[in-house]
């Protein structure tokens, strides 16, 4: 088991709180009290590593879709970060299961059990994420804007597709 030093806690939980302020996944860290000795050591640090990672690349998805979004609807003059966005959408997405290994299921994530006890639906619904996402990438090389737009929403409502069913 990693035993973490105060400092080091302290530290990771005001950058943690810089890096989602006006998310608000974890906006409240700054504003607990310090923790107590007896909480200085995570029962399961390794764990909760994966939950942080799952749910950043989670956020960092997120992002590129505000941006595609912005770029692709609303005329953002970034159209030469198009490609950038696909590609990098693409290979975050492709293999989601991948985030979520059996015995991950953790307080502070919003992972369904369901994740592992219906294997085959979630990683179907991966699947369709990351081919959908790999059709984005494409469309973005094209450069057509009406290609690009029904690949963008395409990718949009499968992310809904799984979390209606496998997020908290
Ligand atoms: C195959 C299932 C699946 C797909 C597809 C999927 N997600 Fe998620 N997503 C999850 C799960 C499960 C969580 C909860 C993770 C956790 O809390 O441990 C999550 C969490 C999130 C979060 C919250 C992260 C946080 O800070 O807690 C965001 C934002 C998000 N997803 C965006 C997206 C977007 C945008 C897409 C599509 C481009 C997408 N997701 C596709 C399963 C999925």
């Amino acid at each position: 088991m990693r035993v973490r030093t105060p400092a080091s806690i302290l530290a990771a939980a005001l950058f943690v709180g810089v890096l989602t302020a006006g998310i608000g996944a974890a906006g409240s860290l700054n504003a607990d009290p310090a923790p107590t000795t007896a909480e200085w050591v995570s029962p399961d640090p390794d764990t909760e590593a994966l939950v942080d990672h799952r749910q950043g690349v989670m956020r960092a998805v997120s992002g590129h879709m505000a941006a595609t979004a912005a770029i692709l609807l609303d005329g953002a003059p970034f159209e030469e970060n198009l490609q950038m966005h696909g590609s990098t959408l693409s290979a975050l997405l492709a293999d989601i299961p991948a985030l979520f290994p059996e015995g991950s299921a953790h307080e502070e994530s919003d992972a369904r059990a369901e994740i592992w006890s219906d294997a085959d639906t979630f990683r179907s619904k991966a699947d369709d994420t990351a081919e959908a996402a790999a059709a984005l990438a494409a469309a973005t090389e094209g450069g057509d804007p009406s290609a690009m737009i029904q690949a963008f929403s395409a990718l949009g409502s499968s992310c809904g597709a799984c979390h209606e069913d496998f997020r908290n």
